[in-house]
């Protein structure tokens, strides 16, 4: 017997309960862990320079990353730039070439290209991972082309292997944007070591946070250089106070945050091995619904870092009802969810405006999967993913409740 929907007045199947909240705060863990590292900053009277804290983050993420350096830097944002300005040795002033990235991303993937002086090359995405297609990228290579951007979208690692042969033959560099896949791994190695610098963001929605915040990866010395001289004033690592070889910005970051994110990154694996827990429990339940297509996992993916858990929506298993009453109906159920990018990255207003005023800062190849995802894309967040299995049955009996009142 079919029930009543929630949004039609029936009874909801989950009521007035919150979800797991994120970050995920008690009061034992300021107590224990957190208050007495800020009271070690505070006590230090040394909440800048020289950084201690900032360093021995950046010494705590290379190893859980599997890289030789890392440089803490306020936001994701940053640490793209510094990225993108170590790899290509660009300090901002000179044309920087052209970066080829995906068109299904958050926007500061382009913008901190933009930023560095780079033109934007955006294409299409693998439908089967929403990751940057490889043969797209190799099909845009042009002679302006100096680097490609991955995005390791949702949590899911982009085709590096494919990415990185492309950039051999061609002599390009390869950037992983991580902001979005703390922890997860491909073939075993974790992201932000598998091209020649990575970056991620510790902004308040991200699987490890400080509320802001962003970090730089890489094996290679002199990008390593490049970042530190970005991120301090033109200073090298080793350099003396008052010698700058570089131009570089301020982007040094509170240490305050620093010493709050080493508290939080022992936590991050165990973290991560619910969320994929969770997600392969909803997805086996999932893919037996009609209309549902769950997240896969690309055989290079050893683990998923579950940001987003991205379903598709397909509105014939569903008696026709577009994707935006479905998500009413499941918000009505007790479920959040969103429809994720609204529109391919290329089509935002800021990006349009660039591309009208100056034409050859953005190049944009077909990108008809891009556009697909845009319309069918169903997700839900890392935090949910922290929920208990009752908690995940709720989410596939809300989801079933809606297919038989429609069907
Ligand atoms: C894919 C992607 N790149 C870059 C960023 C930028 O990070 P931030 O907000 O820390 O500047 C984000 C998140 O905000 C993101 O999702």
């Amino acid at each position: 017997m079919n029930q009543k929907l929630a949004i039609d007045g029936g009874v909801p199947v989950r009521e007035n309960k919150p979800w797991p909240g994120w970050p995920q705060v008690d009061s034992e863990e300021w107590e224990t862990e957190i208050e007495p590292r800020m009271r070690q900053v505070y006590l230090s009277a040394s909440e800048g320079l020289p950084g201690v804290q900032s360093k021995a983050l950046g010494q705590g993420y290379a190893d859980y990353t599997g890289t030789k350096y890392a440089t803490f830097l306020p936001h994701g944002t940053d640490a793209i730039s510094a990225a993108i300005s170590g790899a290509l040795d660009l300090d901002g002033f000179e044309d920087g070439g052209e970066i080829i990235t995906t068109n299904y991303t958050f926007i500061a993937t382009a913008s901190a290209a933009l930023d560095r002086r780079c033109s934007v090359a955006f294409v299409d995405i693998d439908p089967d991972n929403f990751t940057i297609d490889p043969s797209a990228v190799e099909a845009a290579i042009t002679s302006r082309t100096r680097a490609i951007m991955a995005v390791h979208l949702g949590g899911h690692p982009a085709n590096m292997d494919a990415l990185n042969e492309i950039a051999r033959k061609h002599h390009l560099k390869v950037i992983e944007d991580c902001a979005q896949a703390h922890g997860a791994e491909s073939n075993g190695e974790k992201v932000g070591s598998l091209g020649h610098v990575g970056a991620f963001s510790f902004q308040s929605s991200k699987n490890l946070t400080s509320g802001e915040g962003g970090m730089v990866t890489t094996n290679d010395k002199n990008i390593h250089n490049l970042v530190h001289a970005f991120m301090n004033v033109g200073r090298l690592p080793e350099g003396a106070r008052w010698e700058y070889p570089r131009l570089g910005w301020n982007y040094r970051p509170s240490e305050y945050l620093a010493a709050l994110l080493i508290t939080r990154l022992p936590k991050l694996e165990d973290q991560t091995d619910i969320r994929n827990a969770n997600a392969a429990y909803l997805s086996a339940e999932l893919k037996q619904i009609q209309g549902i297509t769950p997240p896969s996992h690309s055989r290079w993916v050893s683990k998923h870092g579950y940001h987003l858990y991205m379903m598709r929506y397909n509105p014939e298993g569903f008696g026709g009802k577009l994707r935006g009453e479905f998500l009413r109906a499941l918000s009505a159920e007790g479920i959040p969810s969103s429809s994720g990018y609204g529109q391919s990255l290329s089509q935002e207003g800021g990006l349009q405006r660039v591309a009208s005023q100056y034409p050859d800062l953005i190049r944009e190849l077909p990108c008809p999967n891009t556009e697909q995802a845009c319309q069918e894309s169903v997700w839900l967040f890392q935090n949910i993913l922290l929920g208990s299995r009752q908690e995940m049955d709720q989410i596939i009996e809300a989801i079933a409740k809606i297919q038989n009142a429609w069907v």
